[in-house]
């Protein structure tokens, strides 16, 4: 049984004092820390760039779990590499096609980090499922892309065990995140369905820093 792994998203963090947050939730026992990028084109909102992720790099230890929710994301692909980005996840519906993801997926692999591939509520799994083998992370979106503190959108559970029966058929240990909405009761529908990798944000950033321990283990499960 693989470890259930926490990754806060810093969207719901207080960016007054971003290095407090993320030393904050390293502390309290994130695996990874979850950095949205946003460019108000791919989602109608706007976040932040490389420079803040080589801020946040400076700041932690644990792996930079950086979500590319942009268009034409092999343009910056470099860039988030450049900045410390350790697993670099990019939306399949921002590409072409299936050709696109593995060639975007080779050139994140060439540059030392690990690729992930994204895909929205109402896109199909079926847009990276031929790329299974080639991809170290899926992340399952259970909240539409652009915005912290959505309501978690059941339907990603069964495209989570739709995707976990695919891997274990072809034999691929892929990691399976769910992104959005995950609190302590969604975090467990996630885990049964076969997710390991939980992202939370306003769950977590959103209890005050006192609290973020108690939050994350509370994802985490027992
Ligand atoms: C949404 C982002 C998510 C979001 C999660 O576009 O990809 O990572 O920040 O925030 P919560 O956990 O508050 O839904
Ligand atoms: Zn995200």
């Amino acid at each position: 049984m693989k470890k259930i792994k926490v990754a806060p998203s810093i969207l719901s963090a207080d960016f007054r004092v971003l290095e407090r947050e993320v030393k904050a939730a390293q502390d309290a026992g994130a695996d990874m820390i979850h950095c949205d990028v946003m460019d108000g084109h791919f989602v109608p909102n706007i976040t932040f760039g490389p420079f803040v992720v080589e801020a946040v790099k400076k700041c932690v230890a644990i792996p930079l779990d950086v979500h590319l929710m942009i268009s034409d994301p092999g343009k910056y692909a470099d860039a988030f590499c450049d900045a410390g980005a350790d697993i670099l996840s990019f939306h399949a519906e921002a590409v072409g096609g299936i050709d696109d993801v593995f060639a975007l997926v080779g050139k994140i692999r060439a540059r030392g980090a690990r690729p992930g591939v994204a895909v929205n509520p109402d896109k199909p799994v079926s847009l990276f499922m031929g790329a299974l083998t080639e991809i170290d992370q899926i992340v399952i979106m259970s909240v539409y892309a652009g915005f912290g503190g959505q309501k978690f959108i059941p339907d990603a559970i069964d495209k989570v065990a739709a995707v976990r029966k695919a891997a274990l058929d072809m034999g691929v240990g892929i990691d399976i995140e769910v992104d959005g909405g995950v609190n302590e009761q969604t975090a467990r529908l996630c885990v049964a369905a076969g997710a390991d990798v939980l992202v939370a944000g306003s769950y977590v950033f959103g209890g005050g820093a006192e609290n973020y321990a108690g939050r994350i283990e509370a994802v985490r499960g027992k």
